[in-house]
This record gives structure tokens, C-alpha cells and sequence, in this order.
């Protein structure tokens, strides 16, 4: 746990904020990793609220956060020069075949506040060679939050809203299925049946595909069990009866292959 001050937090939009904190381990994150965030020194909440890191520079790490609930409200509330605790970083983040310069064509599909850890794979991957695509779903254009910080670091980015107010109308799933080619790998992040969605399109492409996982989260670090996600596959973990594993989505996570994730469980 490492304590850390708020330099800005700042209202988007839509419920949608950015806050910036001074963070003596933001240099050590990886992209699409995540920290737990404790937003008040009281007993209420009690829990740490986890959040992909958005961005680092330097000392300072950027949350894109939406307020959802109690944890969140209050961190809306917090002023720049209040700290707050940090845990972090933590999970293993993303992996990049042939690494960040590598020759592949990342496709990277968000929906809702699930572009979150994209604008750090994003920066990370800025001198690559290849076009990389994001595809941003969300419900109305005032959602659409982040889209030209993307534009700036030169990732081309695609949206769609449910509505139609911005980009093309209808699910991120859609424009996807129009899109699919131009990966060689697909990233995603957003709710569970978005990613259900994304993995079965990847898979009928021959496409691989990796999906960053949400799950209500007590400790971040493996300890209580609280986050177990039933997988398919024979790697590492915590076997269980019917051959089949549990991993946890803070510690094996949050990025899973999406081929070992049980999406009937999800
Ligand atoms: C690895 C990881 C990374 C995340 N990254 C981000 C991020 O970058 N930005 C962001 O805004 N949020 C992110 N989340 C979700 C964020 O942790 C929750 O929105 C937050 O904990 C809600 O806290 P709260 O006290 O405001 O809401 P609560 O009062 O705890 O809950 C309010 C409502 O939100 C729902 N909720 C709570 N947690 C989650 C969750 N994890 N997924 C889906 N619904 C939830 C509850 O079921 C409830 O309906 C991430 C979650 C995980 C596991
Ligand atoms: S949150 Fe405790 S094990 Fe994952």
C-alpha cells in the first residue's frame, strides 16, 4: 500500500471522471493493469474499489472512473491536495505478442468505461508500425468521454452508440463484425456479455482474443477468493473436482485468454 495525492479530479461528463494522483509506483505499471483504491480513511466502504490505470506519467497515474455507487460518489468528492490509499499495481496486465513494437495489429474493443486500461496499451504501443483500431461502444454520444485523447496518440478509433448520437447506431458487437479483419489480435474490455459476445466473434474468426475481466474484488491480491472465475484450461491454478480450474481475476487476471474462460459461468 502506497499512499497517494490527488493532483486533479476531474468531472468529464456523463457521471465520468479523470483523477490524477502523485504516485511514487506509478512508473511500475504495466498496461491493463489495475490498482484498489481506498476512497475514504473511514470505515464506510471498508473495501478498496479497484480501477484500471488509465495513464502514467512519470509520478503521476490517471483513473477514468464512472460513478456507479457509494465508493465511487465519494471519490467524486475528494479535492486535489486529499490522499488516498493505493494498492498496486496489480494483475498482470496485457500481453503483447512480439511486445510493444511488435508487428501485430491490435484491435481493441471497449465498451462503456471498459476503455479504460486502452489509452496506456495505447501510448504504450504509439511507435508501433501497425495500424492499431480501437472500437469504443457506448450508450449515447455523451458517454463517448475519451475519444480524442486516442485521436492524439495516434490510435484510429471507431464508435458506436446505442442511440445512433455518435458514430454508427447499435452495439460495439456490430461495427465489430465489420471491423474483425483488421486485427491480428483483439483486445477487450467492458461487461461481461459484451465480452461473451466479442470472444465468440474472435473465435469464429480464428481471431485470438483477450478479455479483461470486471469482478467485484475484496483484497486484489489473491488472498480471499472472492473474485474465482471458472476457467477451461489445464494451466496453473486452483484445480477443482470435473477437471475443470478456478483462477482468480485479480492475481491470474484481470486479462485472460478468452478460449479458457467459461463463459457459461461468467
Ligand atoms: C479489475 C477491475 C478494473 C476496473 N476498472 C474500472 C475503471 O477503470 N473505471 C471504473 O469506473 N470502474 C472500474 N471497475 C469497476 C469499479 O471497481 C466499480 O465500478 C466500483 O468498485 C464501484 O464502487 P462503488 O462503491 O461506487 O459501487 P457499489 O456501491 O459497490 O456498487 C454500485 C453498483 O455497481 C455495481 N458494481 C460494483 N462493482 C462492479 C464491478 N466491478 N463491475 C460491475 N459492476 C459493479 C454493483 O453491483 C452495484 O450495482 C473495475 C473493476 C475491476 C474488477
Ligand atoms: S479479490 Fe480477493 S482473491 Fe481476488
Amino acid at each position: 500500500m502506497k499512499e497517494a495525492i490527488i493532483i486533479e479530479n476531474k468531472a468529464l461528463g456523463a457521471d465520468y471522471f479523470l483523477i490524477s494522483l502523485k504516485w511514487a509506483l506509478a512508473p511500475k505499471v504495466r498496461p491493463g493493469q489495475f490498482v484498489m483504491l481506498r476512497v475514504t480513511g473511514s470505515m464506510d466502504p471498508l473495501l478498496r474499489r479497484p480501477f484500471s490505470v488509465y495513464n502514467t506519467d512519470g509520478d503521476t497515474v490517471e483513473l477514468l472512473y464512472k460513478v456507479v455507487g457509494k465508493g465511487t460518489t465519494i471519490l467524486s468528492s475528494l479535492n486535489p491536495g486529499d490522499d488516498v490509499d493505493l494498492l498496486g499495481p496489480l494483475g498482470k496486465g496485457f500481453s503483447i505478442p512480439g511486445g510493444m513494437l511488435g508487428k501485430s495489429r491490435l484491435l481493441m474493443v471497449a465498451g462503456g468505461v471498459g476503455i479504460a486500461p486502452f489509452y496506456h496499451l495505447g501510448r504504450s504501443i504509439k511507435d508501433s508500425d501497425c495500424d492499431n483500431l480501437l472500437i469504443y461502444g457506448a450508450r449515447t454520444k455523451r458517454d463517448t468521454v475519451v475519444v480524442k485523447p486516442f485521436k492524439d496518440i495516434g490510435v484510429k478509433i471507431k464508435i458506436a452508440t446505442e442511440d445512433g448520437s455518435r458514430g454508427t447506431k447499435g452495439l460495439v458487437t456490430g461495427l465489430l463484425e465489420s471491423e474483425m479483419h483488421c486485427g491480428d489480435i483483439v483486445y477487450a474490455c467492458g461487461p461481461s456479455l459484451m465480452l461473451k459476445a466479442v470472444a465468440e466473434m474472435a473465435e469464429d474468426k480464428g481471431v485470438r482474443c483477450l478479455v479483461s475481466l470486471e469482478r467485484a474484488m475484496a483484497c486484489g491480491i489473491g488472498v480471499c477468493l472472492g473474485c474465482a472465475l471458472r476457467t477451461v484450461s489445464h494451466r496453473p491454478g486452483r484445480v477443482l473436482k470435473d477437471d475443470r480450474t478456478y483462477q482468480m481475476v485479480c492475481s491470474d487476471g484481470p486479462v485472460f485468454d478468452s478460449r479458457d474462460v467459461d463463459w457459461d459461468k461468467i
